[in-house]
C-alpha cells in the first residue's frame, strides 16, 4: 500500500526507478521532509515546506518549483495513494548526472513516497520509552534537513542495541536533540528545550508543542540543559512528526521522575491531538 513518485511520474513503491548517477544516492547531496497526514490532511504543511525551502537554499539547490507547486504535488500524491493516515517522504537532490563533486547544471531531482502511518502503540505510550546518552558526532549545520544521516543512524543503532528507543545527543556537555527527535524536560511544571540554533533541527512538532503549551498556559523556555539536569527532571519527552509527543522514562538505565509518563507531558500530548 502506498505510492511512489520520481520526477513527474507516479510509480509503485517496489518499482526500480533510481538511476545510478542520482546525486542523492552517490553523495547524499540533497534535503528531505517527512510530513504526517491525518485523516487526509497534511499536518502543518506550510511549516514543512518552509523548512524544505530553507534547507534547499542552505545547500544551494537550484529549485525552480514554488511552494505552491510542492503543495499541489503532495496533495496529488496523497490523493492518488488513497491513504487517509500516512507519511509523505519528499526528497530533493542536485539531480542525475555523471559523478563529479562540483555542482552540475541539471535540474534537481524530486522523489516522494506515501506510505501508511506507523502508529505507536497505546501500551508504549502508557509505559513510556527509554533512551541512552550519545556523543553528538554530527556536522555544524544540523538545522538543514540533509540526507546525510550517518551519525544519526549510528547513534540510533547504538540505542537499539542497548535495548532503547532513542539516543539523546550531547555536544560540549549539553543536550542538543535526539537522533530523530527534539528533546524536552519538565521541571516544576515548566517545559525546557534546547534553543534553536545551527546545532539542532527546528522540529515542526517542537513548534506544535510550543503552541500547545501556550494554549495550556505552561511556560515554554528555550534553554540549554545538561545530561545531569535531564536526569533530575520531573519528566522528559521527545517529539517528531512520526512519534508525535513521546514520554521518555529511563535514560542510561536511570529512572526519570517516577519512571512513568508524567502528567504535564500527557496534557501537552492531549492538546497536541486537539491541534491535529
Ligand atoms: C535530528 C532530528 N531532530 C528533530 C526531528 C523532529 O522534527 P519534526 O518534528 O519536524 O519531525 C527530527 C525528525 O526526523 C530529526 O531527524
Amino acid at each position: 500500500m502506498g505510492i511512489g513518485y520520481i520526477n513527474g511520474k507516479f510509480t509503485n513503491l517496489d518499482e526500480l526507478v533510481l538511476p545510478i548517477d542520482e546525486r542523492g544516492h552517490q553523495f547524499g547531496d540533497g534535503v528531505y521532509e517527512v510530513i504526517r497526514v491525518y485523516n487526509g490532511t497534511p499536518f502543518m504543511l506550510d511549516e514543512h515546506l518552509d523548512r524544505l525551502i530553507n534547507s534547499s537554499k542552505a545547500i544551494k539547490l537550484p529549485i525552480t518549483q514554488t511552494v505552491e507547486d510542492f503543495k499541489n504535488l503532495i496533495l496529488e500524491a496523497v490523493d492518488k495513494s488513497q491513504l487517509m493516515d500516512c507519511n509523505v517522504y519528499m526528497q530533493i537532490t542536485r539531480g542525475i548526472v555523471t559523478r563529479n563533486h562540483l555542482f552540475p547544471t541539471v535540474p534537481v531531482s524530486i522523489t516522494m513516497t506515501v506510505r501508511p502511518a506507523k502508529l505507536i502503540s497505546q501500551t508504549t505510550r502508557e509505559k513510556g520509552e527509554t533512551a541512552i546518552f550519545h556523543e553528538d558526532e554530527r556536522w555544524a549545520n544540523c538545522y538543514i534537513k540533509s540526507l546525510n544521516l550517518l551519525p544519526n543512524i549510528l547513534a540510533k543503532q547504538t540505542a537499539f542495541e542497548a535495548g532503547c528507543y532513542e539516543a539523546i545527543l550531547v555536544r560540549d556537555g549539553y543536550v542538543t536533540e535526539a537522533s530523530s527527535s527534539n528533546v524536552f524536560i519538565i521541571k516544576d511544571g515548566k517545559v525546557f528545550t534546547t534553543p534553536l540554533s545551527k546545532q539542532i533541527l527546528p522540529g515542526i512538532t517542537r513548534m506544535a508543542v510550543k503552541n500547545a503549551t501556550n494554549l495550556l498556559n505552561i511556560d515554554f523556555i528555550d534553554k540549554n540543559f545538561t545530561p545531569e539536569e535531564l536526569l533530575e527532571a520531573d519528566e522528559v519527552f521527545v517529539t517528531s512528526t512520526t512519534s508525535e509527543v513521546l514520554p521518555i522514562v529511563k535514560v542510561d538505565g536511570k529512572l526519570i521522575g517516577t519512571g512513568k509518563p508524567g502528567e504535564v507531558t500527557n496534557r501537552i500530548y492531549q492538546q497536541f491531538l486537539k491541534l491535529i
